[in-house]
């Protein structure tokens, strides 16, 4: 477990970053997946989900409460990585919402 990659996605629970924890999840190679998420229980729910869709994984996913635009979700965020963990090898700050509209063609 202490070599095993660890990677948080921030907005883990929907969107992109559901389908980056997904893509993890299923690729065969063993990851700490910490899927970032603003509601714990969003996140469960998503966890639900995906082990639904991905029947075996080598990896193991964790909700991680982390709420991008709140300095103290953060640091609890941090806090909680660093006792279980005591490391993080990849971020993947997903998080955030797109404010305008545009269209390709
Ligand atoms: N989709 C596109 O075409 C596109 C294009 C360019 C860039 N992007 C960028 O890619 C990222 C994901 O897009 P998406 O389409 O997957 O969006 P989405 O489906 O709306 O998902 C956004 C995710 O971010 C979370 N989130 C929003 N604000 C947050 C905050 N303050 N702290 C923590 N989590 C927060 C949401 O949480 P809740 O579920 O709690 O709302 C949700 O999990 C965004 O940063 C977006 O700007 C997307």
């Amino acid at each position: 477990m202490a070599d095993t990659h660890v990677v948080l996605i921030t907005g883990g629970n929907t969107g992109i970053g559901y389908e980056t924890v997904k893509a993890l999840y299923g690729s065969g190679i063993p990851y700490v997946i910490l899927m970032g998420s603003r509601s714990l229980d969003k996140a469960k729910d998503a966890i639900s989900k995906l082990q639904s869709e991905v029947s075996t994984s080598k990896s193991e996913v964790v909700p991680v409460q982390i709420d991008i635009e709140s300095d103290d979700s953060i640091s609890n965020a941090v806090k909680e990585v660093e006792s279980k963990y005591g490391k993080l090898d990849t971020l993947i700050n997903n998080a955030g919402t797109l404010l305008f509209n545009y269209t390709l063609f």
